[in-house]
């Protein structure tokens, strides 16, 4: 589709909201997850029923988006996230990707169509109130009725593979235990991280802030303190066991604190951004039937990103000793995840607990609209 010259920018008019029932559709888009709170989405008001939504990824700056897949996992729950919240509105959205856009900014034409007999989706209540829970969570296990409706939001082309009970369990927390390792003590991720944390915050528009990750206060002051420099950071990991505290609250509690683990697997190897997009939209269906059931999640990625750079041969740290660390890593993944490895799209914790009471929240639905001809990506991106 080319019919951007066309376009009526209802977005240039400063300070004029979209039209109804668009603009609430948006305003309750904006609150799908993406990693790292990047919010890889901006979008363009053709007229009252059509937008477009410009996409782009962060993979040239960040260690985690492998190939865009992260961002392209995120696109795709924003997406779902449009579709349900169109039924809370008698809509019915048209998704369809724009064919000529090219895979590091794909765009996507949005056309909410009237659908006066659309039954409302119940997962649109709980779009502002799911959020990522990286404290730790009940031990009890998921019931039978949990776990079924779970199954069925995904369903079809895609399965949970639930890694349960404390032997699972125990194995998952020395893998995430392990991994961590890796992250904190890695110059690439470090980069990341200096990036996206937001320290002395309960909220935070386009980052993660530090209240959220569920440290004690005092750990919490000399992690900001330590990663303040790259230096500081060596010598705290290299004479002082830096990583150990926050190794300990950050994974180890949360991997036994919780009820089960789980991959969500694709029937398939996902290749194209399409397979990431269709997979982001069963994410999100996922997690908001969690935040329906009451079940906290926190996503558990690194693992399974490393464990495909390694697949592919691909250094993803100039640090050999990460390398060589890392290996043995991928390795206890894929005794976790057994032939399923491959297929996973997607890897969380899971249990019952209370909402997070500090979280990510969203840029204003202003400053994600944008320009005709503007590229997201570039002078439009907010990190
Ligand atoms: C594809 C994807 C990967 C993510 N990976 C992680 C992760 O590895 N660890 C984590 O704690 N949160 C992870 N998150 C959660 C995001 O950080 C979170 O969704 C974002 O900061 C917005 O916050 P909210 O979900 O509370 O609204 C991920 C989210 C997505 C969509």
């Amino acid at each position: 589709m080319t019919m951007i010259a066309s376009h009526i920018v209802v977005s240039g008019e400063a300070g004029t909201a979209p039209p109804e029932p668009l603009n609430s559709i948006l305003d309750l888009a904006r609150w799908a997850p993406s990693g790292d709170n990047t919010q890889p989405w901006r979008f363009e008001i053709i007229n009252e029923n059509r937008f477009a939504v410009h996409g782009f990824d962060t993979r040239s700056e960040c260690v985690y988006d492998l190939d865009g897949h992260g961002s392209q996992l995120s696109l795709g729950a924003m997406l779902e996230t449009i579709a349900i919240a169109s039924t809370a509105y008698g809509r019915e959205a048209d998704i369809q990707r724009r064919s000529d856009s090219p895979e590091q900014n794909p765009v996507f034409d949005v056309l909410l169509r009237p659908a006066p007999a659309i039954a409302a989706d119940p997962l649109a209540a709980s779009i502002q109130t799911r959020s990522v829970q990286r404290r730790p969570l009940s031990m009890r296990a998921l019931t039978r009725e949990e776990k079924r409706a779970l199954e069925a939001a995904v369903k079809p082309d895609f399965t949970v593979l639930w890694l349960e009970g404390w032997p699972a369990k125990w194995a998952a927390a020395r893998l995430m235990f392990a991994n961590a390792k890796l992250r904190l003590t890695m110059r690439e991720a470090y980069e990341v991280h200096r990036r996206i944390i937001d320290w002395g915050k309960r909220f935070s528009e386009d980052k993660i802030p530090d209240q959220s990750f569920g440290l004690d206060p005092l750990t919490l002051m000399l992690m900001r303190w330590v990663m303040a420099s790259w230096n500081r950071v060596k010598f705290f990991n290299t004479f002082l066991a830096g990583t150990l505290s926050p190794r300990i609250q950050l994974d180890w509690v949360p991997s036994l604190a919780c009820g089960a683990h789980f991959a969500l697997l694709a029937d398939r190897v996902p290749e194209t951004l399409m397979d990431y997009v269709e997979a982001g939209r069963r994410v999100q269906r996922f997690w908001l039937t969690a935040d329906h059931l009451r079940l906290q999640l926190q996503p558990e990625m690194t693992p399974l990103i490393f464990a495909r750079y390694l697949r592919e041969e691909r250094h993803f740290t100039q640090q050999e000793e990460i390398l060589k660390a890392a290996s043995p890593l991928a390795a206890r993944l894929g005794s976790l995840l057994g032939e399923g490895l491959e297929r996973a799209v997607f890897i969380a914790r899971i249990g019952a607990g209370p909402r997070a009471q500090s979280r990510s929240v969203r840029l204003p639905l202003q400053k994600l609209e944008q320009q005709v001809n503007s590229q997201p990506g570039s002078e439009n991106r907010v990190k």
